[in-house]
């Protein structure tokens, strides 16, 4: 049996001898059923590959389950879990499904950021690691008023089956509202999604093959880092530079014919960049030339401090290779799960298929809601109001870090967006920082989150819409402590224990 998948993702670490971490995880398997009484186990050679150990670690490993009464070394047949230590499990016919499940590969930065998520955060945290609106403005009152007041009119259908590709009133507005940011699309060429988040996935996943490359922009959104890997594309990473990176864009497009670009041009997470109108146009024009497709993922446009934001790419987009994508996530809320796409007809019929296998169309009620919201005028006003206070919460955050933590983290102040993007000055990782820094109460996102390829550790993400700018300030403050304690505590970098493989 091929033992491999049910330690995909388990590393070893300095904290005891290898031979115990392993004889531990397999003492576990045995215990969770995972692997049943009189099961062959690898021989040692295969097992110090897949532990990437020697194989005296492997041999050592099985000896000490031997004498722990878990497995059973057969002399020249091999090595087995043992039935007397399984008598006590009898009664037990637990079905094995780790072992039924498909190999997961998840970077570890990847679960690290899901836990971030989950965790939910105890009262006196303050978290600036999730990118989301305050739930404190979530216009709930509206949308409650609105329901009273429009229920009656609501026909009953509308709580049957919708079309797969939305709800036909949200559609129209949706294209209205692109059409005054100069995006040219009739209803045919929209899909309403559970989220920009589904998008994602359901465009990778009509145009993507294992194997196919992606093109993304380094750092850029980890939820699309995921979508594509999980599907199998091989990503090649753009870096970030001061104008777009067209000539590298050329480079990856004669040497690999990537079937794709994902790019957020407008305040970019996490680092809040922008792409100039000019690199848009020259963008586009390359594009063009090699029909290459461009994911446009647009969730914070809206959410400009200075100046409205540049054209996007699909109001650009003039030889028809743009799928747009947005969400009302993060100009709403995210619990809404709502978002949209307008491409050519051609994906967007195929994107319909893909999502009536996963859900058969989103929430209806949701749908109907945000089309009264948006076609009584209030998204326009609740954008005015967000705009204001995201601004005076970004300018407290760059405040803050500017007067206290000045010479120890260099960042961008971005022009709108949720995030500041973080540099740490001294030799202290991210991730190491981070641990301090939830002791002291508050948490961010390490910057290797954000990389196809994770290198220097040295990046975080610090959120800014999420708390008042008096919270924001004392999550600033701890932050510095944290940064102090690091400073002070003496950080030995982990050796990192390359062993031949024999
Ligand atoms: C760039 C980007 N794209 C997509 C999403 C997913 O958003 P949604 O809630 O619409 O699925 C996010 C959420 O953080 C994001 O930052």
């Amino acid at each position: 049996m091929d033992i491999s998948k049910l330690f995909i993702n388990t590393r070893l670490d300095s904290s005891s001898p290898y031979y115990l971490q392993i004889a531990s995880l397999i003492k576990d398997k045995i215990i969770d059923g995972s692997l049943a009484e009189g099961e062959k186990l690898p021989p040692e050679r295969e097992l110090a590959v897949l532990f990437r150990v020697s194989r005296t670690t492997a041999i050592n490993t099985y000896r000490y389950l031997e004498n722990k009464g878990y497995v059973i070394i057969k002399r020249g047949s091999g090595t087995y879990v043992s039935n007397s230590y399984n008598r006590e499990n009898k009664g037990k016919k637990e079905i094995p499904w780790p072992q039924l499940l498909k190999p997961y590969n998840q970077p570890s930065m990847a679960s690290l950021m899901s836990e971030l998520m989950v965790s939910s955060v105890p009262e006196d945290k303050i978290s600036l690691d999730a990118g989301m609106p305050d739930p404190d403005y979530y216009p709930v009152d509206i949308f409650l008023k609105l329901y009273r007041d429009c229920f009656a009119e609501l026909n009953p259908q509308d709580f049957g089956h919708i079309p797969v590709q939305g709800y036909e009133p949200l559609r129209h507005t949706v294209v209205r509202m692109l059409g005054e940011a100069g995006i040219r699309c009739q209803p045919e060429e929209a899909i309403i999604l559970s989220g920009s988040q589904q998008g994602l996935y359901l465009s990778a996943r009509v145009l993507i093959e294992p194997g196919d490359y992606v093109v993304i922009q380094s750092p850029t959104y980890v939820g699309a880092i995921q979508a594509f890997q999980a599907l199998g594309a091989r990503i090649l990473s753009l870096p970030k530079r001061e104008s777009f990176p067209l000539e590298i864009l050329e480079d990856y497009l004669a040497r690999y014919r990537p079937k794709l670009l994902y790019c957020v041009p407008t305040f970019q997470n996490p680092n809040g960049a922008v792409i100039g109108i000019q690199d848009r146009e020259n963008l586009i024009r390359l594009a063009a030339r090699y029909r290459l497709v461009i994911l446009e993922d647009d969730p914070y446009s809206r959410y400009y401090y200075k100046e409205p934001s540049p054209l996007s790419l699909k109001a650009l987009d003039n030889y028809g290779g743009v799928i747009y994508l947005s969400t009302f996530s993060k100009i709403l809320m995210p619990g809404l799960r709502l978002g949209y796409m307008v491409a050519h007809p051609s994906l967007i019929n195929r994107v319909v298929l893909e999502k009536q296998y996963v859900d058969l169309h989103s929430n209806n009620i949701s749908q109907w809601l945000v089309d009264l919201f948006i076609k009584n005028g209030y998204l326009v006003k609740h954008l005015e109001k967000m705009r204001s206070i995201y601004k005076k919460r970004r300018d407290a955050m760059v405040e803050a870090i500017n007067s206290s933590l000045g010479d120890k983290l260099s960042f961008n102040n971005p022009e709108g967006g949720f995030y500041l993007w973080c540099r740490i000055n001294e030799g202290i990782p991210s991730k190491r920082l981070l641990q301090e820094a939830l002791k002291t109460g508050v948490s961010f996102v390490p910057g290797e989150a954000f990389y196809a390829n994770p290198g220097e550790d040295k990046e975080l993400r610090l959120c800014f819409s999420r708390h008042s700018e008096e919270v924001l300030l004392d999550g600033i403050s701890r932050l510095e402590r944290a940064l102090m304690k690091c400073k002070k505590g003496q950080y030995v970098i982990p050796q990192k224990d390359i062993r031949p493989i024999i």
